[in-house]
C-alpha cells in the first residue's frame, strides 16, 4: 500500500486574482471537477492506496480537511508547519511521521495543485515505480518536454526509459533559460513533474548523507509535536531552525539513487493563466468563458467571475486574459501572464 503525502502550502501567486495568500490555487475549482487538491487527493486514492497524510499551514487546515471530507476521503495525518520552509522540510516531517509506524512505508509525494485528467494512466506510472522504490531509489516521473521552461527540474535519462524505472544521470533543478535550451535540443531530458516515490527510510537516509542538520531540525519538530483537535502540530521552535528550501535543490540535486519512469498521460502544473486557458474548454474562436461571462467577437481570450453577481463581458477582444473577483480585477494582455507573479509581489511591496 502506498501512503500519498500531499503538499498543499504552496501560495501561486501567477494565478492572481483567483489565487490568494489566504485561499491558494490548490483548493480553486479553476478546471475540471472540485479543486485541484480533491483531484489530486482522488487520484491517489482507492485500491493500493492508504490514507494520505497532508502536509499544511495553520491557515490552511480546515479547507484542507473540509474539502477532503466533500470528496469523500479520510486524512491519515495532517502534520501542520508553524512557518512556511519550502517541500524539503515538509516532505522528511511526513517520512519521519510515517517512520514511527512503519520504516519500510512506501510513499509518494505529490504537490496538491498539478492537473492530470487521465488519473489512470498516472496510477500505472506509479506502480511501474514501486519496484524500484522498494529496492531504494527515489523514483521521480518525467514528461517530455515541448519548450525550453525554466520553472521546472529537469531528468537526464539518456538512452529514454519505457517501460520499468531506469537510473537517472542527473537532475537539473530551475535552469538557466540557456541551460533549458541546450538540454531541450540536445534531447534525453524530461522534465520533473514533481512527484516523488520512495520508502519512508530511503528518503530519511538521503536527509542523513546530505542535509543532516535539517534531519536533526525535523526530527526535533517531530518529536516535539502536539497533537491537536486531530491536527499534528510540528514544534515551532525546532521547525523555525530548519532552511527554507526545496527539496530539488536540498537533495534531489544530490543524491544518486535517483530513478525515473516516464509518464506519457497527460500533466500541467497549472503554473499560471496561460496553462488555464490551454486546458479550459474553448470554442472555435479560441474564447474560455468561466463563471458568469460572455463575449462578442472575440477570440483566444479567457474571461472568468467569481462573482455570481457579476457579469463579465467581452467585446471584440483578442488575447486578452480578464479575471474578475469581488474585490480585484486583473486584466492582461496573454502574451504578458507570466509576470502576474511580479504584480502580486509589487503589490505585497506597497501595501
Ligand atoms: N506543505 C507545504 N509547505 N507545501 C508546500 C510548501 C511549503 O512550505 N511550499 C510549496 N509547497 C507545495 C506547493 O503547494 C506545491 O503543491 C508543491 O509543494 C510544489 O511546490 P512549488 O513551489 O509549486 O514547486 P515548483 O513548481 O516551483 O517546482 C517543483 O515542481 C515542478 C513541477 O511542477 C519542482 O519539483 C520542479 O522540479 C518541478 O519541475
Ligand atoms: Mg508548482
Amino acid at each position: 500500500e502506498i501512503t500519498p503525502v500531499i503538499l498543499c502550502g504552496g501560495s501561486g501567486t501567477r494565478l492572481w486574482p483567483v489565487s490568494r495568500k489566504s485561499f491558494p490555487k490548490q483548493f480553486i475549482s479553476l478546471i475540471g471537477e472540485g479543486s485541484l487538491y480533491q483531484q489530486s487527493s482522488t487520484r491517489l486514492s482507492g485500491p493500493g492506496y492508504g490514507a494520505p497524510m497532508i502536509v499544511t499551514n495553520s491557515d490552511f487546515r480546515f479547507i484542507a480537511t473540509q474539502q477532503l471530507a466533500e470528496a469523500g476521503l479520510d486524512p491519515g495525518a495532517v502534520l501542520i508547519e508553524p512557518q512556511a520552509r519550502n517541500t524539503a522540510p515538509a516532505l522528511l516531517a511526513a517520512a519521519l511521521v510515517r517512520m514511527q509506524s512503519d520504516p519500510d512505508a512506501l510513499m509518494l509525494a505529490a504537490p496538491s495543485d498539478h492537473y492530470i485528467t487521465q488519473a489512470d494512466k498516472f496510477r500505472e506510472s506509479v506502480q511501474r515505480g514501486v519496484d524500484a522504490a522498494i529496492a531504494g531509489q527515489i523514483v521521480t516521473f518525467g514528461i517530455l518536454p515541448d519548450r525550453p521552461e525554466t520553472g521546472y527540474g529537469y531528468l537526464e535519462v539518456g538512452e529514454g526509459s519505457h517501460g520499468a524505472a531506469v537510473p537517472l544521470k542527473r537532475f537539473v533543478e530551475k535552469p538557466k533559460l540557456a541551460d533549458a535550451e541546450r538540454m531541450l535540443s540536445a534531447g534525453g531530458y524530461l522534465w520533473n513533474a514533481g512527484i516523488f516515490m520512495y520508502t519512508a527510510r530511503t528518503l530519511v537516509d538521503a536527509y542523513a548523507a546530505h542535509a543532516p542538520q535539517m534531519l536533526e531540525h525535523v526530527q526535533a519538530a517531530v518529536d516535539g509535536a502536539r497533537p491537536d483537535l486531530g491536527f499534528l502540530r510540528l514544534d515551532p521552535e525546532a521547525w523555525a531552525r530548519c532552511e527554507d528550501i526545496s527539496v530539488d535543490f536540498a537533495i534531489m540535486e544530490k543524491v544518486s539513487n535517483l530513478s525515473v519512469i516516464e509518464h506519457h498521460g497527460d500533466w500541467s502544473d497549472l503554473g499560471g493563466w496561460t496553462a488555464v486557458h490551454q486546458h479550459a474548454d474553448t470554442d472555435a474562436n479560441g474564447v474560455a468563458l468561466q463563471g458568469a461571462a460572455m463575449a462578442l467577437d472575440c477570440t483566444n481570450s479567457l474571461l472568468r467571475s467569481e462573482n455570481a453577481g457579476q457579469q463579465i463581458v467581452g467585446l471584440g477582444l483578442d488575447g486578452i486574459v480578464a479575471v474578475a473577483m469581488p474585490d480585484a480585477v486583473l486584466i492582461a494582455h496573454r502574451d504578458r501572464v507570466a509576470d502576474v507573479g511580479n504584480v502580486v509581489k509589487e503589490m505585497r511591496k506597497r501595501d
